[in-house]
């Protein structure tokens, strides 16, 4: 385990140029210190959003340091700074390595991921992303993509829907849930928040909001296929972090955490690897720079429920 600590003393970040509203950045002094800024170094953020994290760290950087910034939804870029040293990518962040080799950036000093979706995206009515508001099912992050929520709930086989549900929604009745998606969709076609809440009322189990809420996560986990693109840019972390260069990951839910830690701590993902025939652990390539994942603090919780499941993993390359 190494320090979080860093030499040069953080300041306030000044989050004036952050537009009104659509997101407020989550552990924002946390990630500062534990990413350990290099003042001329290269920094990727892979999920700008209001660029709240972004801007901070652009506030420690030097002339020479630069920023990479990835964000796949087109609203993003309206929160750019006016700002020489960022470099805007509307991709996702599963194309890590390709889009910086394209940037001449091989070797970087950091890595940010906070993951999920911003404020501005939930919030948004039409985005289909809240069970608040009655809109088309679409939870596209990227809406050039062409698979919305909606396809999956007519596309997917029973079992298939069985399974995310189950797995990314943790919903108690997923079995159920999947079959009565199977009948309703062969009565009617599903569209709409409103017609799939009706839809499968009758079996809505324990609290509707939070029941609601955890079907909705699923299908969100699934349209973006939020675990892939996770798993990629890990991978692809290693090959372009500089030795010493660090990597760190807001996650919001355990099936993200897990995978996060797993790789920090070995290297690869799997959560049992077989010892070799001395007993040896293979060694991780990288360091953990905290031991256990960093939480909001008092005063961040009262200020910000959306930092209530946040957990933030840093570790440093060997
Ligand atoms: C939680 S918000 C980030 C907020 C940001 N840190 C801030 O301070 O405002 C996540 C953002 O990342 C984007 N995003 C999520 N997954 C992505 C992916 N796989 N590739 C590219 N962008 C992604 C979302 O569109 C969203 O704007």
């Amino acid at each position: 385990m190494i320090s979080m600590s860093n030499s040069k003393k953080i300041e306030e970040p000044n989050l004036s140029a952050n537009p009104v509203n659509y997101h407020t950045p989550v552990l924002l002094a946390e990630v500062i210190k534990g990413l350990n800024i290099n003042p001329d170094g290269i920094y990727v953020d892979c999920t700008f959003g209001g660029g709240g994290h972004s801007k901070a760290i652009l506030q420690l950087l030097s002339s020479k340091g630069k920023m990479i910034v990835f964000d796949q939804d087109a609203t993003a870029k309206q929160n750019l700074p006016n700002d020489e040293r960022v470099v805007f990518i509307q991709h996702n962040f599963r194309h890590l390595q390709r889009f910086l080799r394209v940037h001449k950036a091989v070797a970087v000093d950091g890595i940010l991921a906070d993951l999920g979706v911003s404020s501005h995206q939930f919030n948004e009515a039409d985005r289909g992303f809240s069970t608040r508001f009655d809109a088309a099912l679409d939870m596209r992050m990227d809406n050039r993509q062409q698979t919305t929520a909606a396809t999956i709930l007519h596309t997917y086989s029973e079992s298939q829907l069985h399974k995310i549900f189950e797995k990314y929604g943790e919903v108690t009745n997923s079995k159920t849930l999947a079959k009565t998606i199977i009948e309703q969709r062969s009565i009617s076609t599903i569209k709409t928040i409103n017609q799939f809440k009706q839809s499968i009322q009758q079996i809505v189990k324990g609290n509707p909001n939070k029941y609601l809420a955890q079907v909705f996560q699923a299908l969100r986990i699934e349209v973006n296929d939020e675990m892939g693109a996770l798993k990629e840019m890990l991978q692809q972390s290693l090959a372009v972090l500089k030795p010493k260069g660090r990597i760190a990951v807001i996650s919001f839910h355990s099936l993200e955490d897990r995978m996060v830690k797993n790789f920090f701590k070995q290297g690869f993902f799997d959560e049992v690897q077989a010892d070799d025939v001395f007993g040896t652990k293979p060694e991780s390539p990288f360091v953990l720079v905290e031991k256990k994942p960093v939480t909001a603090s008092e005063k961040e919780l009262k200020e910000n429920s959306r930092s209530r499941s946040a957990k933030l993993r840093v570790a440093e390359k060997k």
